[in-house]
């Protein structure tokens, strides 16, 4: 591909330390004399994601597949129908105020494209919270072939062309997610394709002018110690920078979706937030370039308390990213069982996301205190073998 120089300096903010106070928060020059692929969007991928690493905001995950979308309205005794799916995401993408807490929010292709009852697109209805819309573009997991039962992630035809639609129709920040399994190994085949599948993928998007997440989820499956978490996860990143930086992928103008390093869910000990803290922020530290500017992180089962807890665990020392959230289960599990389906219920159902968005924006803050969260908020959601 044909590429440019461009000789001007150029320098934007980017999310440092801000989680303590704004005295952290330092300025970074991006040398322009790099070498850029021709006609990119690299200008605007910056401000998306300066955007979206805003101090006290998060990213709304509601993605999920239509399937998995499926599963969370069953139990709630819905059926998975077109019309209960916009019902759920439009109660999600109109409650007012949201865009205090929440600056981007990843939807799934059929919601980029559904308005609400009364016909105003979802999109819009973001952009008016200042909410930057998102789109996953995976296609979800297969078997890897030669692996030890593990998988990699689909999505490549056409991925180029989607994007560019998908950016047509407002999207300015993509999602692809694969996974890693510690008990099955993980086989170094299924690292390096994992790895190098993001980071195609983060060429793509932002040759299409959509800044990527980058979410390599280590699952919580296992009886492992944190140790060993640590080791796999270090392993991981390595191999996806190196491949993002052999694409020529703009790491200012990436976003990371992690996950936390924790034991395995079926370890014999539970680990604190300090602890928890400790070694994701040292496996983020040895590896990750501080010209990334965000770490969004996943909740991977976690309760929605201890989601935040571990961020806000996080944010209690300066670091150089901005260290936030991209939770979907840890974000809607208490809106979903306020809802119920019920229209009478949409109104507090909208109050209980803004609760738990609010709490996250004080974590992200390293501002959230526990206290007065309700037991239903404190239950875990780890399943074996979740699929999105
Ligand atoms: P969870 O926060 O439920 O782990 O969501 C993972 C995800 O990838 C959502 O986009």
């Amino acid at each position: 591909m044909a590429s440019v120089k461009l000789n001007a300096p150029s320098s934007h903010w980017i999310g440092g330390g801000r989680s303590l106070n704004r005295r952290f928060a330092f300025r970074t020059e991006i040398p322009r004399a790099v070498t850029i692929r021709a006609g990119s969007y690299t200008e605007e991928l910056l401000q998306t994601a300066k955007s979206i690493a805003s101090p006290g905001r998060g990213i709304l995950a509601i993605d999920e597949s239509n399937a998995t979308c499926g599963k969370r309205l069953a139990s709630i005794g819905l059926d998975n129908t077109e019309a209960n799916r916009q019902a759920y995401r439009q109660l999600l993408l109109t409650t007012s105020g949201l865009g205090e807490y929440i600056s981007g929010a990843i939807l799934f292709e059929e919601t980029l494209y559904q308005s609400t009852i009364d016909g105003t697109k979802f999109v819009d209805c973001l952009r008016g919270e200042n909410i930057v819309p998102g789109i996953k573009v995976d296609k979800g997991l297969v078997p890897l072939p030669g692996s030890n039962n593990e998988s990699w992630c689909q999505g490549f035809d056409g991925l180029a062309s989607r994007c560019a639609e998908y950016y047509k129709q407002g999207a300015r920040f993509a999602k692809w997610r694969t996974v890693v399994s510690i008990p099955c190994g993980p086989s170094a085949l299924a690292v390096k394709e994992a790895a190098w599948g993001l980071a195609r993928y983060a060429a793509i998007a932002q040759d299409n002018g959509l800044v990527p997440i980058v979410e390599p989820e280590i699952l919580l499956d296992g009886d492992h110690a944190i140790e060993r978490t640590l080791e796999v996860a270090e392993n991981v990143w390595a191999e996806v920078f190196f491949y993002l930086a052999q694409n020529n992928v703009v790491f200012e103008g990436i976003l990371l979706k992690p996950s936390m390093v924790t034991p395995g869910a079926e370890h014999k000990e539970k680990a604190s937030p300090e602890t928890i803290a400790k070694y994701t922020l040292t496996m983020l530290k040895r590896r990750v370039p501080p010209a990334v500017p965000g770490i969004m992180f996943l909740s991977g089962g976690q309760s929605e308390v201890e989601a935040t807890l571990n961020l806000n665990a996080m944010n209690q020392s300066p670091n150089p990213w901005h260290v936030s959230f991209s939770y979907a289960r840890a974000l809607q599990n208490t809106v979903l069982k306020t809802w119920k389906g019920q229209p009478e219920n949409v109104e507090t159902a909208q109050k209980a996301l803004l609760i738990r968005a609010k709490a996250n924006s004080m974590a992200q803050l390293g501002r959230y205190s526990a206290e007065g969260e309700n037991d239903e908020a404190k239950k875990g959601m780890f399943q074996k073998g979740y699929t999105y």
